[in-house]
């Protein structure tokens, strides 16, 4: 069947009534007793009861050539019963054209070894004891090459045309040589970002079935149409030959935003082994070499200021590795071509390639480390200046958005900042660093600006139909990986066709189910809410609003958004940090983060969402770093011991607030995304505080005890 394409109108002031409230989570009870059913713990047919279980055997070398996998010992292993490598796993479909298949997912196809941690071998056994066991019996013999994987730049140092998603990676206006040369004040200097690795609760996992005709995959991921789009064709099935569901999802960041390689392990396995299921649960070590992480960082800012602090020209030029055989480059210079008026600048990426696994997204990519350099560089600027940080960003607002010249739809920044400074208890701080001691520990405030990009994705649809006793069935493929989609979308359908929430019968996370893009981008509820409310008002159009049970209307919108603004979220975060004098010890004892996101379509999980960035953000700031060592490749952070995430002990007083606001251009749900903008700009909040608890000014995170001493 085929959607229509639907002009979507913008949901009305006077229609919005679910739409705002607190609607609790409703799988929330769901999830708290336990009964919601996760990848790996289907059991209805075809994932049956007894399922086969993989592991995945991983290259202990970083380059080289796989010369001979020998399985007899793990063959002979009790409940084995197969082993695959690169001369038994089923073969990929051959790409069309000059298509090149993407080198991720070339699972166990030839020989090449590009990575530390590649998968190498997966076991199929018939308990996941003995899988795992067998894995480490498994003998691999390897031709080992010699491999780059620290993080320098080298010959092979290249600017590449794009950065992720599609931006050009290079933008120049106007002189700025000729302005820094000119300016009063110059900041000139590097920031760095960690390697950091998402570490979502529930770790990547699927449950995959081939009947002959059908591959069934219970994926944690972040798009079921995203992995069948993705799959199809590499395996040479039809998509109608790929039905993929993620009903719950324990978190994503990212890492689930795009297939990775344990996806087409468990695909091929299924395909080797016709009847059975195969249970393919990743590992929280194996994380840390295949499914993605954020690049490591270092952006070379030069800021150039007039005497007031109005910037004349801004310079950004981005160093990050890339993996050598497969390009990604985080588009960390992206947020610095619209955050602040210059009539100069440029901005700039360069990447380094590394015989590393291939980095992808996590949280806020671009955002989260251009930032984090942007505001330490800015507040660098405001000492420079001996000007108030809020203030020096008040006086740097661009009329129009500067990189595109279009109108904002709506530039919330200095309300974020004046409301932020006013709760925070801004007024009355110290202008000079390290002025506050208390007993053994310097105190200090900080602050920092946030943005990120109101994403709509085109060509999500949705399928509403009539059902009996004025209950509405809504169907559509959008995945809720603990957002709260599966919330607000209801609450969308609800004030959409004019109905309670409780009349929605609300369908998701389903390949059979309308199709829609992935949870990403914090692009969901503007983008699966855009095609149902397209879809309410093409229903209520054909069938008007007492339709006979059984009518039924899919349509994809269209004009969802407006061309003609710049549409970006905005925010500002406060840090109150205690730096002890003797052991350097951080603490943050508060952390306030206001923010201008459009339309907040539920106040319960939106608080959430922005909660869980600031969280995600202080972690970032203040503890996590992945270490890859580069004589092997291997990164040896692999476990919650090694490679701290903030736990409850680390986050004190955490508050979150936001403007009152509609965003009609944006979407037609009035809002811009919340999952992403409350991890941009908190790590520089944070080290900002610290230099102002210390005088000590950290250019790199985290900002761990030993920047203080000495
Ligand atoms: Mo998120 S990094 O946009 O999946």
């Amino acid at each position: 069947m085929s959607a229509t394409e639907q002009p979507v109108t913008p949901l009305e002031r006077d229609q919005v009534r679910s739409v705002g409230t607190a609607h609790p989570r409703v799988d929330g009870p769901l999830k708290v007793t336990g009964r919601a059913a996760y990848a790996v713990e289907h059991r209805e047919a075809p994932y049956d009861a007894q399922p086969l279980h993989a592991w995945l055997v991983q290259s202990t070398v970083a380059r080289g050539r796989v010369l001979a996998v020998d399985a007899a010992q793990a063959l002979a292993h009790p409940g084995v019963v197969a082993v695959l490598d690169h001369t038994s796993a089923p073969r990929l479909a051959e790409p069309d054209g000059d298509d090149e298949r993407d080198r991720e997912l070339e699972v166990l196809q030839d020989d090449r070894i590009d990575f530390r941690g590649q998968v190498v071998a997966v076991v199929l056994a018939e308990s996941s004891e003995a899988a795992r066991e067998a894995a480490g019996l498994v003998e691999v013999a390897y031709d080992d090459q010699p491999h780059e994987a620290a993080f320098e730049a080298t010959d092979d140092t290249y600017e590449p045309e794009t950065v992720n998603p599609a931006m050009p990676a290079r933008t120049e206006e106007g002189d700025v040589d000729g302005a820094l040369a000119g300016a009063a004040v110059v900041v000139d200097a590097t920031y760095e970002t960690a390697l950091e690795h998402n570490n979502p609760l529930e770790p990547h996992a699927a449950i995959a079935h081939w009947d002959g005709e059908v591959l069934t995959l219970a994926d944690s991921t972040q798009g079921v149409h995203p992995v069948a789009q993705t799959l199809a064709p590499l395996l040479g099935l039809e998509q109608s030959q790929l039905h993929v569901v993620a009903p719950y999802v324990g978190g994503g960041f990212g890492s689930k935003g795009v297939p990775h390689a344990p996806e087409m392990a468990v695909a091929l396995a299924a395909l080797a082994a016709p009847g059975r299921a195969v249970r393919l649960a990743v590992t929280r070590q194996q994380m840390f070499a295949l499914t993605g992480y954020r690049t490591p960082t270092r952006s070379h800012f030069r800021l150039g200021a007039d005497a007031d602090g109005r910037l004349v020209a801004i310079e950004h030029e981005v160093l990050e590795p890339t993996s050598r055989w497969k390009e990604f480059g985080e588009q960390t210079a992206a947020p610095t071509r619209m955050m602040y008026a210059a009539r100069n600048r440029r901005t700039g990426h360069r990447l380094v390639p590394l015989d590393v696994a291939v980095p992808s997204w996590m949280r806020a990519p671009g955002e989260m480390p251009g930032m984090f350099a942007h505001e330490v560089a800015m507040d660098e600027l405001a000492v420079a200046c001996g000007l108030d940080p809020v203030e020096l960003r008040i006086r740097n607002e661009p009329d129009v958005d500067p990189e595109t010249g279009k109108p904002f739809s709506r530039r919330g920044l200095v309300d974020c900042l004046r409301r932020g400074a006013e709760r925070f208890g801004w007024a009355g701080r110290p202008a000079e660093p390290r002025a506050t001691p208390d007993g053994d520990w310097w105190v200090g405030t900080g602050v920092a600006a946030a943005t990120y990009p109101a994403m709509l994705n085109a060509g999500n649809e949705a399928r509403i139909s009539a059902a009996d006793g004025g209950h509405y069935d809504v169907a559509i493929g959008a995945v809720d990986i603990g957002t709260g989609a599966r919330t607000v979308l209801q609450q969308i359908a609800a004030d959409a066709l004019g109905v309670d929430a409780s009349c929605i019968r609300l369908r998701i996370a389903d390949t059979d189910l309308p199709v829609a893009t992935v949870a990403g981008g914090s692009s969901g509820t503007a983008s699966w809410g855009a095609a149902i409310v397209a879809t309410a008002q093409r229903f209520r159009a054909d069938h008007g609003d007492s339709p006979d049970a059984g009518v039924w209307t899919q349509a994809e919108a269209t004009d969802a958004q407006s061309e003609d603004h710049a549409l970006h979220s905005f925010g500002a975060t406060f840090a109150e940090v205690r730096v002890h004098r003797w052991t350097g010890e951080v603490r943050l004892p508060r952390l306030l983060g206001v923010y201008s996101v459009g339309r907040v379509v539920n106040p319960l999980t939106a608080r959430s969402q922005l909660l869980g960035g600031l969280v995600m953000g202080l972690s970032a700031g203040l503890f996590e770093e992945s270490f890859r060592d580069p004589r092997t490749g291997h990164v040896v952070t692999q476990d919650l011991a090694t490679y701290h995430v903030a736990s409850h002990a680390d986050v004190r007083d955490l508050q979150v607030e936001w403007l009152n606001e509609e965003d009609p251009h944006a979407s037609p749900v009035g809002g811009r995304g919340i999952g992403e903008i409350g991890i941009v700009g908190t790590a520089a909040s944070i080290a900002n505080a610290a230099f102002h608890a210390t005088g000590t000014r950290v250019r790199s995170i985290p900002v761990t005890a030993d920047r203080f001493l000495g």
